[in-house]
């Protein structure tokens, strides 16, 4: 998990400039929040969301203590409402699935919210900016969620998008892994 994470994150902050404008969807304890507002610097946006007063309470403090809550628009909103509520000229966002580490784990992202989140954030996305899933599969409902995102993204126009999987070949079927969509022109709707 660890290494996944840091491997998306290298990717990140080489795709991510001063200025941007990004996206967390899964806001959770705020660390990947934290981390895109260090990437797009204080002229710069993160639009964040997360269902949980809990998740978005914890990740406005961890901004706080870190004066970077400025630049970052949160919202207890579900990722649903990407389309209505964050501005087309995205370069990044990033979906954490699964649960909010150390609270209910009956509150879980789930197949149907997020293929519309992702369908909708493609959408905003500029030409070269990307899609950074890390994708969990332990139980019946988050394999449901992998196999919904793997057909939805296999079937996606290879003239307009790269689609890429990375995963552990050494820690068994459930361990989770990434997904990357990466949008190859500006003009998809
Ligand atoms: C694995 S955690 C995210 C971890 C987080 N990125 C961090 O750095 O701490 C997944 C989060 O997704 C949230 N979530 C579940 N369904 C959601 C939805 N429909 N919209 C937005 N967030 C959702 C959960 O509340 C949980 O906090």
């Amino acid at each position: 998990m660890e290494n996944t994470q840091t491997m998306l994150k290298m990717y990140l902050q080489h795709l991510i400039q001063p200025g941007d404008q990004v996206i967390d969807a899964t806001a959770g304890r705020g660390k990947d929040t934290l981390f895109l507002a260090e990437c797009v610097g204080p002229e710069g946006r993160v639009f964040a969301f997360d269902i949980q007063e809990e998740a978005i309470q914890s990740t406005r403090e961890l901004l706080a203590a870190h004066k970077m809550l400025d630049r970052v628009a949160l919202f207890q909103e579900s990722h649903t409402e990407i389309g209505r509520l964050v501005p087309q000229g995205i370069r990044a966002a990033v979906f954490n699935l699964g649960y909010l580490p150390g609270s209910s784990q009956t509150i879980i992202t789930g197949p149907e919210t997020t293929l519309r989140a992702v369908n909708d954030t493609l959408k905003l996305l500029v030409a070269k900016g990307a899609i950074m899933l890390t994708v969990y599969r332990g139980h019946s409902r988050s394999l449901e969620e992998a196999n919904t995102l793997n057909a939805y993204a296999a079937e996606l126009s290879k003239k307009d998008f790269h689609v890429l999987q990375g995963m552990y070949l050494n820690q068994g079927e459930t361990s989770p892994y990434w997904l990357t969509i990466q949008k190859n022109r500006g003009d998809h709707s």
